[in-house]
């Protein structure tokens, strides 16, 4: 019967084949289809890869550490991390569009990606953690033209620019079966069992206006905070995502007895299995009411706090 240990053992052969003596260069960007990926390159061909994190300052509070301390620390896999966050907020100077967003976000992540590429000098092949969703998140109206709803960063571009031949065990596989790959290959479950986390990050999460340093520190403390609540409530396990997304407006609030201004925030949770349709997560009252207290207490710039109940379709799960 068809198990994970023999995916291993057949997708190694297979890398090994296409690899030969060459290098690989993989982006890593901390969430799970990267990460399985790289452990289960570097299990096929150890020293021949480098790993590089393009850190574009649109990931979530300590992601970047733990991936340094991972992958560099722990597997022994050579890892160059790039801190370029005044480069993607320098060229994402006033735009809210977020078809630009994703494709100035993307752009640059190439830019970036390939300079430490040349640094480490070059590589023959291009290591990607693309999933069978990701090359058909696309949906057809009947009789009409295939439409794409979003760019997503992490298809197309790179290996066209780089010339280099992709490597992409993880192509024929869903969610849950990278997940369980994952633990196969021994990594940690923290990484294994993360949500899903869009490669543009944060920034597809502030709609509506210019992104800023403070707007993002904002955001990424919210996240933490709502995070936290997930997990200590046990609940972490039973959605398949959930994130903050920072509202471009200020409401009126009361403060003790001051009138405040400031910032809505929406809070997000869904259940899936692919992540193609999402049902919103139902939780109790009690959890929001927490939730909220905690982040209008915690958080110096919030005043207000919803919760997103629309479910895909006709929503999609990100906001832009
Ligand atoms: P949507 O918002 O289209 O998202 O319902 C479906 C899943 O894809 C993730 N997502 C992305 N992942 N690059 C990625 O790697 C992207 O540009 C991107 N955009 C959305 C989203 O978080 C959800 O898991």
């Amino acid at each position: 019967s068809w198990t994970m240990a023999t995916f291993r053992a057949d997708a190694i052969k297979r890398i090994q084949a296409q690899v030969g003596r060459g290098r690989v260069i993989c982006g890593l960007s901390g969430g799970v289809d990267s990460s399985v990926a790289a452990a289960l390159i570097h299990e096929a061909i150890g020293e021949q890869l480098t790993c590089v994190l393009v850190d574009h300052g649109f990931m979530r509070q300590g992601e970047a550490d733990e991936v340094v301390a991972v992958f560099r620390d722990r597997f022994n896999i050579h890892l160059v991390h790039r801190e370029a966050s005044d480069l993607f907020l320098s060229r994402l100077e006033g735009v809210t569009d977020p078809e630009a967003k994703r494709k100035i976000i993307g752009a640059t992540f190439i830019d970036v990606f390939e300079e430490e590429a040349r640094r480490v000098g070059g590589a023959d092949f291009l290591a990607q953690g693309t999933l069978y969703p990701d090359v058909i998140e696309s949906v057809s109206f009947a009789g009409g033209p295939s439409v794409t709803i979003k760019s997503h960063h992490n298809v197309g571009g790179l290996p066209e620019r780089m010339n280099m031949a992709l490597v992409e065990p993880l192509r024929d596989l869903f969610k849950d079966e990278v997940r369980a790959l994952g633990r196969e290959l021994g990594l940690p479950e923290t990484m294994v069992g993360r949500h899903p986390f869009p490669g543009p990050g944060l920034a597809i999460r502030i709609p509506g206006q210019p992104l800023t340093r403070p707007l993002l520190d904002l955001l990424r403390k919210v996240d933490a905070i709502y995070l936290d609540e997930i997990r200590t409530a046990g609940l972490y396990d039973a959605i398949w995502q959930a994130f903050a997304v920072l509202l471009p407006v200020r409401t009126v609030g009361v403060m003790g007895d001051s009138r405040s201004y400031d910032y809505a925030v929406a809070l997000r949770a869904v259940t899936s299995t692919d992540g193609m349709t999402a049902d919103y997560y139902p939780f109790d009252h009690a959890f929001l009411s927490r939730v909220a207290n905690r982040l209008i207490n915690e958080v110096k710039g919030i005043n207000r706090v919803t919760y997103d109940i629309t479910s895909k379709p006709p929503g999609t799960i990100e906001w832009e």
